[in-house]
């Protein structure tokens, strides 16, 4: 059989973060510095186990039932009101769809929102897995370049100004994936101004914003949001269990009623029985414990790594210092390509993620890489640096 697939499919080419995986996947002596997973540590299995077995004392059947396409009703009023609280969303003219994690929302947003050729712009570099959905989409996706403080206000300009129908802008302010960095505020309202100007659409993707360690929260683009232009897309993976698939996406009504359709045709809905847990954890447990708990972990462990960075590296690589979130991003000096330098790093010993896998056009030679520090322990982060440095020091001689 000769199989022709679609064009939106086609278009999408394997990411080189798989050849990466599939090397430690081959072999477990590698150190993996590369995943985008929580910390095992972060997970409450205890507190998660004693609701799983209040669910099924009290209430089985609902929760091996099929349930509402939107969500479980408690678990959107829960959902609403945190916005309201912790992130200054406006409860009232917004609505919020409980989805399959937060990589749901990627698919489901340009879904409603964007005919196949219309452009949707995103930070370079991005999400790998939001880059796909929006392709899988027909979105003809484009990269904007960003500095230190966000998204490139006069590069986004340019974009808007030259590609073809710009429907929708995905942005990650903080904590981005995978820089790690977070848009300044001045920026969030410049870009939010902008996209007002060109009826454009934000998709807030906000995944670690619940995950800052260090210094001031910076208000979400969302909580600006006074002319219904911003879709915000959150996740309960990064707080509390990424394996439940448990994310939301809060937006105004008309888009969600679009994006209950829309998921009705892709997954019916979001596993019932863990919207229930989740749910049950934000009303009944010390959330604000959990979440301090959570932040000391991811602390300790990035200011471990950067101490790691410090001692062993040549100072010719350069990195950034995140205030949240799980990822730092290491540049080697122009010129150098992160991908021929990540095959050589793993045959030693050592795994991250090459900056290329989050471009846009993924084909050009990117000298910066993602490291995670959520996932390894503290004795493979250094052993993992350790190993990093010695290629480092191969690899610019
Ligand atoms: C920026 C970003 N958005 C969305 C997601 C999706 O998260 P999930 O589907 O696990 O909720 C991730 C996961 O790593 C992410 O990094």
């Amino acid at each position: 059989m000769n199989y022709t697939f679609s064009d939106n499919i086609s278009s999408v080419k394997p990411s080189a973060i798989r050849e990466i995986l599939k090397m430690v996947a081959a072999n477990p002596s590698i150190i993996s510095l590369s995943t985008g997973s929580p910390s095992n540590e972060a997970i409450p299995v205890e507190e998660i186990h004693e609701i799983c077995e209040k669910i099924f004392r009290e209430r089985p059947i609902e929760a091996l039932q099929y349930s509402m396409t939107e969500g479980y009703p408690a678990l959107r009023e829960t959902t609403k009101k945190r916005l309201h609280e912790v992130f200054g969303i406006d409860p009232e003219n917004n609505d919020v769809i409980i989805t399959t994690g937060g990589q749901q929302g990627l698919y489901l947003t340009p879904e409603v929102l964007v005919n196949r050729g219309d452009t949707v712009i995103c930070e370079s570099p991005s999400f790998v897995s939001g880059i796909i959905a929006m392709k899988t989409c027909g979105a003809n996706v484009v990269g904007v370049e960003m500095d230190d403080e966000g998204i490139r206000l006069d590069k986004l300009e340019e974009a808007i100004r030259t590609e073809k129908n710009v429907k929708l802008l995905y942005l990650i302010p903080t904590f981005q994936n995978p820089r790690g960095s977070t848009m300044s505020l001045q920026r969030r309202k410049d870009v939010y101004e902008l996209c007002v100007k060109n009826n454009i659409i934000i998709l807030e993707d906000n995944p670690y914003g619940e995950l800052r360690f260090r210094g001031e929260d910076i208000p979400t683009i969302k909580s600006m949001d006074t002319e219904g232009i911003v879709v915000y897309n959150g996740s309960y993976s990064k707080v509390l269990s990424a394996g439940m698939r448990i994310g939301f996406v809060c937006a105004p009504k008309p888009i969600i009623q679009k994006e209950i359709i829309a998921k009705q045709g892709g997954d019916c809905h979001s596993n019932i029985f863990f919207q229930i847990v989740v749910d049950e954890f934000f009303r009944h447990y010390d959330v604000d414990a959990h979440i301090r708990k959570i932040r000391g972990i991811y602390r300790d462990k990035c200011d471990f790594m950067l101490d790691c960075l410090d001692k062993y590296l040549d100072k010719r690589v350069t990195w950034t210092h995140p205030d949240g979130g799980l990822f730092l991003w290491c540049s080697l000096p122009e010129g150098y390509d992160s991908l021929d330098f990540a095959r050589k790093a793993a045959e030693k010993g050592v795994a991250f993620v090459p900056g290329c896998s989050f471009m846009v056009k993924d084909d050009e030679p990117c000298p910066a890489f993602r490291l995670n520090y959520s996932t390894p322990s503290k004795e493979n982060i250094e052993r993992g640096i350790k190993i990093l440095a010695e290629a480092v020091d191969e690899y610019l001689k």
